[in-house]
């Protein structure tokens, strides 16, 4: 499928994409939440630059992400990742076929500091601009480094979305399942802040899970229709059993291997069961909590029935540039209006 983008000044018209018959170099920036992110990408696949600017240690005193102080950092940090990515590739704004950002979802202030830099280097430098969609660019992250080509089934679990997605082709796909309630990265978040655990309670919650034992306690999986997730009642069963050691030392590791245990089967039965009705024999995890250690191996451990598995390295799983150069390379939902707003939620 081709794209023809028409670049503003020159009114130029310029071929993106798989066929438009020579080496596409996109350059993109990332900022929708408290990374700002900048990275040059070759053909959608070979990643020439990749620069992150984390705001975790700002954030972890409040534990949890403050919207103004985030896009205060993100100001302060565009234009070291932009001059970053640039060094590291040694390359110049010319050398840029064109020029992408993260429209939403997210937070808005963040999210307009990123997307304005990215409109401005395409208007200056007379090049396409490419708008991105969040949630699409963290399933191409599994593009990066591979030769995967759909169709495929996704399952998109980040801080703010759990979905389970039949990816089509790279240009169509549908949305086939979603939580009714809290997402799994806000799940772990939330339940990791309940039993003390530092902001981000993600990666930590995981770690300490690795230590416990995950059928210590049996928490509820929610019965919920077709594809469809809710982990609200999981959440509150474990406010529950922290309540009921009333004040004494809680076997933290256990708690953390038993939710982790409980969210990780229910992800895996209903990733297994959208395999088996679409008929498809490949399966890839994106978004932050695709870091994840044991919903990784459930998933992985699909290999041994036959089905090709993919997941993006964790540098490209949790919030960074590479992934949405990608999107914009496999024009995947893209917006290519330099007039495109940002937005908060999908
Ligand atoms: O995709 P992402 O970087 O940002 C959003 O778009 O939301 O995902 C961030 C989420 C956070 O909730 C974080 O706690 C979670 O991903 N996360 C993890 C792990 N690494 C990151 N959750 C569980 N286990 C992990 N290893
Ligand atoms: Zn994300």
């Amino acid at each position: 499928m081709k794209m023809i983008k028409n670049t503003l000044f020159s009114q130029k018209p310029v071929t993106i994409g798989p066929e438009s018959g020579y080496d596409n170099y996109i350059m993109a920036i990332e900022s929708s939440c408290d990374e700002t992110a900048c990275a040059i990408v070759k053909n959608g696949r070979e990643v020439i630059s990749n620069v992150v600017a984390s705001q975790i240690k700002t954030h972890a005193q409040y534990g949890g992400v403050i919207p103004e102080i985030a896009a205060r950092e993100h100001l302060e940090a565009i234009n070291v990742v932009i001059d970053e990515a640039f060094k590291q590739a040694d390359m110049k704004p010319n050398d840029i076929t064109a020029f992408a950002g993260t429209v939403g979802p997210g937070l808005v202030g963040c999210l307009l500091v990123g997307l304005n830099a990215a409109k401005t280097l395409a208007l200056v430098h007379d090049k396409p601009f490419i708008g991105v969609n969040h949630l699409n660019a963290h399933l191409c992250g599994n593009y990066i480094d591979t030769d995967l080509k759909p169709p495929y089934i996704a399952l998109l679990v980040s801080g703010g979305h759990t979905q389970i997605i039949d990816v089509k082709s790279y240009s169509e796909q549908k949305i086939i399942g979603e939580t009714f309630d809290d997402a799994v990265g806000e799940a772990y978040d939330k339940v990791a802040r309940l039993i003390g655990l530092p902001y981000p309670g993600g990666p930590v919650l995981d770690k300490l899970a690795r230590e416990g034992n995950p059928f210590a306690f049996k928490l509820p999986e929610a019965k919920v229709d077709g594809y469809n997730f809710s982990f609200s009642g999981l959440k509150t069963a474990v406010l529950r059993l922290v309540k009921s050691f009333n004040g004494k030392e809680l076997p933290i590791n256990d708690i953390c291997a038993s939710f982790q245990e409980c969210v990780s089967s229910t992800l895996f039965k209903k990733v297994k069961k959208a395999l088996l009705e679409s008929g498809y024999n490949q399966v890839v995890i994106a978004g932050g909590v695709a870091a994840n250690s044991e919903i990784r191996k459930k998933i992985f451990s699909l290999e041994n029935e036959g089905y090709k598995v993919n997941a993006p390295a964790m540098k490209y799983c949790t919030d960074n540039a590479a992934m949405v150069a990608s999107c914009a390379y496999f024009n995947t939902n893209t917006f290519d209006d330099v007039d495109v707003e940002v937005f908060s939620r999908a």
